[in-house]
């Protein structure tokens, strides 16, 4: 088995290395695997294809824990069948009365999608329901939701109409972990079951098209659950739904059983979730980070709203969504309302900087794969046609080196108008930054974000297939993860 593994993961490196860029055969010194191989293992089925052209979109995570400025669920002292974490605790009786001071008055769900949609945030995911099992939406199956804080409005319609009005995509955060509710894992769990099963059916049904079901790990064993029947109803409700990684995420932790090849392949739904930092980089299968644009002064939570959270700049933003796609993932930027609905200043200062970001660098985010450089410290590549767009992070005196080329660079500009130049050559592609712009640059931003992040847009000759490109001294690290059957554990 461990032999096998092994194999496995060689291949998906090689997988990695290669990928199809409709162009011409490739010069460059690197692995190369044939095309048509390749673009068997990297096509994604055809309800994708918005996810991987639209990159961006803003995760909410917001409830009535915002009322006591504490972490969304985690600050509830009782965690059935998890972890305590490392977050600030409040008894269950205290966190669970909380929504009875629920009283956003000032949210407006049309401005806070206009100001997403204004960052070039394509898809907006929201916290339907997180781990302390509150209901953001009018559901019939348990009392503890919005339609009963004073507040007394279904937060989820709201904000699904206006995201249906703005014509951006609709994502539902659903925790299948739920640790106030009463029948959760206990017996046959099939009381749960039946609860979250419904919940989910209300999600779908009620708020029109929903583009993705974002589920958030469980606990139990394989048998405690009753997925085929879930995900059955959800495609039967939703066709065209993409299912993130999470439905069965942590069964796998708990000894829990075997599953059938089947119900694995079911419940790793379409893409991975690497959380709070970057993904590895990675073309051959979708993935998206989910980043706080907050972070608990500790390290720790940041999800929701919490006043001492220190808030990354918007450079940072806009590196991490550049460090995402030219690393061939999606990010989804995470910001957390206060308790009044409006968003902390700092987040909505970076959402609005954003804007004018976009307006100049959108074309080397949207509709563009990764590649055909590997990323590294460096930064990274991503292309669209015949244009190569390098999103760079580090000059060596205004200066980067990269390996050529396999096909004749036309024409190369920075993004935003800077003065570039640029040789190739047999073995190496340089392009330099105008030297006096450079001083100025670096006195403008600070180092420690990396700030010296430059667009470069490189037009090339038309041609076929091209393959990866290693970067020396930038080694592509491939991310397990769930893409490992337990059954080979
Ligand atoms: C983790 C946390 C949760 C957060 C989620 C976002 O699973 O438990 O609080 O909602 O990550 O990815």
């Amino acid at each position: 088995m461990m032999r096998r593994m092994k194999f496995s993961h060689t291949l998906f490196a090689l997988i990695a290395l290669c990928i199809s860029f409709g162009v011409s055969p490739c010069l460059a010194k690197s692995s190369q695997v044939n095309a048509t191989e390749l673009s068997e293992v990297a096509t994604h089925p055809a309800k994708m294809d918005w996810w991987l052209d639209d990159k961006f979109g803003l995760f909410i995570h917001w409830g009535p824990s915002s009322v006591a400025s504490v972490e969304i669920g985690w600050a509830r002292a009782s965690h059935p069948f998890d972890h305590q974490g490392k977050l600030e605790l409040m008894p269950d009786a205290e966190y669970d009365a909380l929504y009875k001071q629920f009283n956003p008055v000032d949210f407006d769900a049309d401005q806070l999608v206009r100001t997403a949609k204004a960052a070039g945030m394509k898809y907006l995911v929201f916290t339907a329901k997180h781990h302390d099992g509150f209901s953001n939406w009018a559901t019939e199956l348990s009392d503890y939701n919005s339609m009963n804080a004073p507040y007394g409005r279904d937060i989820c319609k709201e904000l699904a109409d206006a995201v249906h009005k703005h014509g951006l995509k609709l994502g539902w955060y659903y925790s299948t972990r739920d640790w106030s509710h009463p029948d959760y894992l206990v017996g046959d769990n099939s009381q749960y079951n039946d609860y979250y099963h419904g919940q989910i059916r209300e999600l779908l049904t009620n708020y029109g098209q929903v583009d993705v079901l974002w589920f958030d790990h469980v606990a139990g064993k394989w048998s405690d659950y009753r997925f085929e029947e879930l995900f059955e109803m959800i495609y039967e409700l939703q066709p065209q739904i993409l299912v993130n990684n999470r439905a069965a995420k942590f069964v796998f932790r708990h000894k829990a059983g075997t599953p059938t090849p089947e119900l694995f392949a079911l419940t790793k739904g379409d893409y991975e979730t690497p959380e709070g930092k970057i993904g590895n980089f990675r073309v051959d299968y979708p993935w998206e980070t989910c980043m706080p644009m907050s972070k608990g002064p500790d390290g720790h939570g940041g999800w929701s709203y919490r006043p001492e959270a220190v808030t990354a700049s918007f450079e940072k933003c806009a590196q991490m969504l550049a460090a995402c796609v030219t690393g061939g993932g999606n990010m989804l930027l995470n910001v957390g309302p206060m308790p009044s609905g409006e968003l902390r200043s700092e987040e909505l200062a970076n959402l609005k900087a954003l804007k004018p970001w976009m307006q100049t660098y959108g074309e080397s985010i949207y509709g563009t794969r990764a590649g055909p450089y590997v990323s590294g410290q460096w930064g990274g590549a991503c292309h669209k046609g015949n244009v190569i767009y390098l999103h760079v992070f580090e000059w060596a005196d205004g200066q980067l080196s990269l390996p050529t080329l396999p096909r004749k660079v036309l024409h190369c500009e920075a993004l935003g108008g800077e003065s570039v130049s640029f040789t190739q050559n047999a073995d190496a592609l340089t392009i330099r930054l105008h030297e006096s712009k450079m001083r100025s640059l670096r006195r403008t931003f600070k180092p420690t974000e990396r700030s010296l992040h430059r667009v470069l847009k490189l037009t090339l000759e038309p041609g076929a297939d091209m393959a990866l490109i290693p970067v020396e001294g930038h080694v592509a690290k491939q991310q397990h993860g769930t893409l490992v059957n337990p059954m080979c554990e």
